[in-house]
């Protein structure tokens, strides 16, 4: 079995890998697939001490971790480890199963064909906060944008599979989609626009993204995820519901079933373990659309979400 996730940040939210309904399943046949800014290649002098601790961990759970690069790793060092050919495609060796998974590169894993693109542009630091000379080096590097040979490499290997692949696993997302989730706050760049165009050239059958810091299933085949780990193929809307892990957040419009009607609202509050903390499914109070309701506030349980909507009050 093979599992994606979202960003892991180093120690900060790898949090999501410790014990939970979900990782307790992963065995040492399966694979996780982290989407980017991993952040355990981070430290731009050495592997520090917190790095090989945390390496260790990972490395020591039953399943291979995987993972396409973000914006948050030290390039320099993550390109300098080993090079080696795995399943079809190019990695860099961090640890016997924990590999990175370069650009371009298409894999064969479990007879699933999955071409990956690491990279992406930072939005706390470098040229988007005007710092760039400061933590040049030291927190953000120019090669967080995958240049042309990498990309050339991309479009070379796509074409290789006739531009048909089962799965894409990137960072950031193609241009129109990254509007639909950032609603314009976050501008195209050269990665995003190549992602457009590998969009449009090449069928899959679902898109799997992190970056964002979300959980949406942004359209039919688009899928960004980042606190949940679900299962390739799946959809945020379809993963299983997890006690103290929610689907959706504040603020997020959803589509809900009420009383035997399919409603539009907006979370107003989320209860991750269920009303007063009573260790049952997420629960969450919905502020509805409709506000000549009765009842304008809801409290409905996360089986009862049917799915994010894009749709804003
Ligand atoms: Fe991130």
């Amino acid at each position: 079995m093979i599992y994606v996730t979202g960003d892991t940040h180093g120690s900060i939210d790898i949090r999501k890998l410790l014990e939970n309904e979900v990782t307790n399943k992963i065995t040492e046949q399966d694979y996780l697939i982290i989407c980017g800014d991993f952040g355990l290649v981070w430290n731009y002098k050495k592997e520090d001490r917190k790095e090989r601790k945390w390496l260790k961990w990972l490395n020591d759970r039953p399943w291979t971790t995987l993972f396409a690069d973000g914006n948050h790793e030290c390039f320099p060092r993550l390109n300098a480890y080993p090079v080696r050919e795995w399943n079809g495609g190019k990695v860099h060796v961090i640890r016997p199963k924990i590999l990175h998974l370069m650009r371009g590169e298409v894999f064969n894993i479990e007879n699933k064909s999955i071409f990956v693109m690491g990279g992406a542009s930072s939005h706390d630091r470098g040229p988007a906060k005007g710092n760039t000379e400061q933590v040049i080096g030291k927190g953000w590097w120019p090669e967080e944008i995958p240049n042309e040979e990498e990309k050339q490499n991309g479009l070379n290997n796509l074409a290789a599979h006739g531009n048909k692949v089962d799965y894409i696993i990137t960072h950031c997302l193609p241009t129109t989609c990254q509007d639909i989730v950032k609603r314009g706050t976050f501008a195209a760049d050269s990665i995003t626009d190549y992602l457009e165009d590998v969009q449009k050239a090449v069928s899959y059958k679902r898109w799997y993204s992190g970056h964002y810091h979300c959980n949406i299933d942004v359209t039919n085949d688009v899928t960004v995820v980042f606190s949940r780990i679900i299962r390739l193929g799946e959809t945020i809307a379809d993963s299983e519901t997890i006690i103290g892990v929610p689907k959706y957040r504040k603020q997020d419009a959803v589509l809900i079933s009420y009383e035997g009607e399919n409603l539009l609202g907006t979370i107003k509050d989320v209860h991750p373990w269920g009303p007063m903390f009573h260790h049952d499914e997420p629960y969450y109070d919905i502020v509805l659309f409709d506000t000549e309701r009765k009842k304008p506030v809801v409290r409905v349980k996360e089986t009862q979400v049917i799915e994010k909507s894009l749709i804003q009050d």
